[in-house]
């Protein structure tokens, strides 16, 4: 009898066995896959606060041959400028990764880690200008990455148009500073001018992506606090 009650029981439990264990890996293997998100995240910005880059396109370089020295004022005054861009960079890296983690859709995803990687150059091209205008980057850079990160995924959890309607308006913002960058840097500081100039031709084409991929226009208050962080963040990082 007993051995007739196995036999019935076993092809119910069977299908039953395989299936639990199969819940049970999975939920470890999404806890895994969790734990690794988060290490790469961290590796990922501790490599942009302290890492060395390396741009996978040449630094731009002036097309006109000038050898009028800069004074001192101005090469101070460059190498100001050319950390607060790099402070730009730093976040534009944080932004970009949270945005990536923060969307479920792949595509978006994609994106979002192909124009951090396009930041790259911005990242390697200013840190090789300020070491050559004996400046430095900002001791901030650490919390300047955190709170970019930190709105990323707020803007993130907004969803992938109002994301995307970020990006723009961070882009657009950026190639306003860069062009008032244009403006102050002294006429004959062709190397930093050129550097600007194709960063800011860049910041225009990741806006105009970022448009065509369904970002949607933000509304006039977000704008205006967007405004408020960069001129706190700009003004700290242009002394510190
Ligand atoms: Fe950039
Ligand atoms: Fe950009």
């Amino acid at each position: 009898m007993a051995s007739d009650n196995t036999a019935t029981l076993t092809p119910l439990l069977d299908p039953l066995l395989p299936t639990s264990t199969a819940v049970a890996t999975a939920a470890h293997a999404t806890r895994l896959s969790e734990v690794d998100r988060v290490i790469a995240a961290i590796d990922e910005a501790m490599r942009t606060v302290w890492g060395q880059h390396s741009a996978t396109r040449p630094c731009p370089q002036p097309d006109v041959v000038d050898t009028t020295p800069l004074s001192a004022e101005q090469q101070r005054e460059a190498a100001a400028l050319m950390r607060v861009n790099h402070v730009g960079e730093v976040c534009a890296q944080a932004l970009y990764a949270s945005q990536a983690w923060g969307t479920r859709d792949p595509q978006l995803k994609a994106h979002f880690e192909a124009a951090a990687r396009e930041e790259t150059d911005h990242l390697a091209w200013t840190e090789q200008r300020l070491r050559e205008l004996g400046g430095r980057t900002s001791l901030l850079n650490p919390l300047w990455y955190a709170g970019a990160f930190g709105i990323g995924l707020l803007a993130a959890r907004a969803g992938d148009a109002v994301s995307l309607g970020f990006v723009v308006e961070t882009e657009r913002q950026v190639e306003a500073h860069l062009n008032s960058h244009l403006d102050q840097l002294a006429p004959h500081d062709h190397a930093s001018r050129a550097i600007v100039a194709v960063m800011r031709d860049d910041e225009v084409a990741h806006a105009n992506a970022a448009q065509e991929a369904g970002g949607v226009p933000l509304p006039a208050p977000v704008r205006g606090l967007m405004k408020l962080a960069a001129k706190v963040m700009t003004f700290t990082a242009h002394r510190i």
